[in-house]
C-alpha cells in the first residue's frame, strides 16, 4: 500500500517542479540561488523528517511489546543521551544552519551580478502590466523582452492596487507594486527563452489571469527587436486606413494610446498601449494567442475570455471590427 503511493504520489506531486515558471528551473544567478536554497532544506528536511516518523512508529512498537514486560516507562541513561543529542542539539544544530543559509543567500541575492545595462519600468494595473523601455522611447504589455546575459534593472509600481512582480525562473524573488511608490528589483536570463511571471498579490477577480511573459534574446536579436519598435506605420491599404477611423470612431482611444496616432489629450490613456500591439504574441495578459480570430472575438466580447476585465464590449460591425482587426495587426 505504501509502496503504491509512493509511486503514484511522488511523481505526480514532482510533476509541477518542471516548466516555464517555476522556481527550480532558474535560468539567472539569483534564481538559481534561491532554489539551490530551496533543494538543500528540502533534502535536509525530507531525510529528518523520514528519521521522525520512523522513529515514531519504533517508539509505538517498543511500548506495546514493553507494556506486555510491565517495564515500558523506565528511561535509562543511553534514551536520555538519545533524547538530547536527537531532539535538542540536532534541531538547534538544523535551524542555525537553515539561518545562516538563507541570510547569506539573501545576501547574495540583493545586488546583479554586475551594473545593469538595461532599465525597464513595469506598472501594475487590473489586471494587465505596462511595460516601458525609458531609454528607449517604448511602451508596451504584459511581455518583456531582455537581452541574454545582461542584468536589467526593473523599477515596479502600480497605478491602482497593489500587485506583486514575479518571475521565478529570472528574478531573485517577488517584489511588490505598490501605488505612489517604486520599487526594484533585477533579473537576468542565462540563456534565451520565454519565461512565464504571474502576479502573487490578489488584485481582484482577474488576478490570476494576470500573466506576463519575458522573452530573453540574444543581444543583436533584442537590439533588432528594439530598432524595430516604430510607432506610426503609414498605411495606404483603404481596410486598414479604415480600421483607423473606426478606432476614432468607436472610442478606443479614450483607453488605448497608439504613438502618433492618438490626439495628444488622449496620450497616456488607462488600458494598455497599443503602438505594439502586433508585435506581442498573446492578448489579455497571456490569456489568449493574439491570433485575428482571437483579436476579433476579444474586441467584440472581452469578457468571454476574461471575466471582469476592465475593457467592455463593442458591438461594432462585422465590417468595422474587420478593418479595425486589419489596422491593429499593422502596429508592429
Ligand atoms: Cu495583480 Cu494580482
Amino acid at each position: 500500500m505504501r509502496r503504491w503511493a509512493a509511486s503514484v504520489l511522488l511523481p505526480v506531486s514532482l510533476s509541477a517542479c518542471g516548466g516555464w515558471q517555476s522556481t527550480l528551473d532558474p535560468a539567472s544567478p539569483g534564481a538559481s540561488n534561491i532554489a539551490n536554497l530551496w533543494w538543500i532544506m528540502f533534502w535536509t528536511t525530507g531525510v529528518l523528517s523520514t528519521l521522525v516518523i520512523g522513529g515514531l512508529f519504533y517508539a509505538v512498537y517498543r511500548a506495546r511489546r514493553h507494556a506486555k514486560d510491565e517495564e515500558g516507562d523506565r528511561v535509562g541513561g543511553a534514551e536520555r543521551g538519545f533524547i538530547l543529542v536527537a531532539g535538542a542539539a540536532m534541531p538547534t544544530l538544523v535551524l542555525i544552519s537553515f539561518i545562516v543559509l538563507s541570510v547569506r543567500t539573501g545576501a547574495s541575492i540583493s545586488e546583479p551580478p554586475g551594473e545593469p545595462e538595461l532599465t525597464i519600468e513595469v506598472i501594475g494595473h487590473m489586471f494587465w502590466w505596462e511595460v516601458r523601455y525609458p531609454d528607449h522611447d517604448i511602451t508596451t504589455a504584459n511581455e518583456i523582452h531582455i537581452p541574454v546575459g545582461a542584468p536589467v534593472d526593473v523599477r515596479v509600481t502600480s497605478a491602482d492596487v497593489i500587485h506583486s512582480f514575479w518571475v521565478p525562473q529570472l528574478a531573485p524573488g517577488k517584489v511588490d507594486m505598490i501605488p505612489g511608490r517604486t520599487n526594484r528589483i533585477w533579473m537576468m536570463a542565462e540563456e534565451p527563452g520565454r519565461f512565464r511571471g504571474q502576479c502573487t498579490e490578489f488584485c481582484g477577480v482577474q488576478h490570476a489571469l494576470m500573466s506576463l511573459l519575458v522573452v530573453a534574446m540574444p543581444e543583436e536579436d533584442f537590439l533588432a527587436w528594439i530598432s524595430d519598435r516604430l510607432p506610426g506605420t503609414e498605411l495606404d491599404d483603404p481596410l486598414e486606413l479604415r480600421g483607423r477611423e473606426v478606432f476614432f470612431e468607436a472610442g478606443c482611444q479614450s483607453c488605448h494610446t497608439i504613438q502618433g496616432v492618438s490626439e495628444p489629450e488622449f496620450l497616456g490613456a488607462p488600458g494598455p498601449d497599443l503602438t505594439h500591439l502586433a508585435a506581442r504574441s498573446t492578448l489579455g495578459g497571456l490569456t489568449i494567442e493574439n491570433t485575428r480570430e482571437n483579436l476579433t472575438a476579444w474586441i467584440l466580447d472581452p469578457h468571454h475570455f476574461k471575466p471582469g476585465v476592465r475593457m467592455p464590449p463593442s458591438p461594432l460591425s462585422g465590417e468595422d471590427v474587420g478593418a479595425l482587426v486589419a489596422y491593429l495587426e499593422t502596429l508592429q
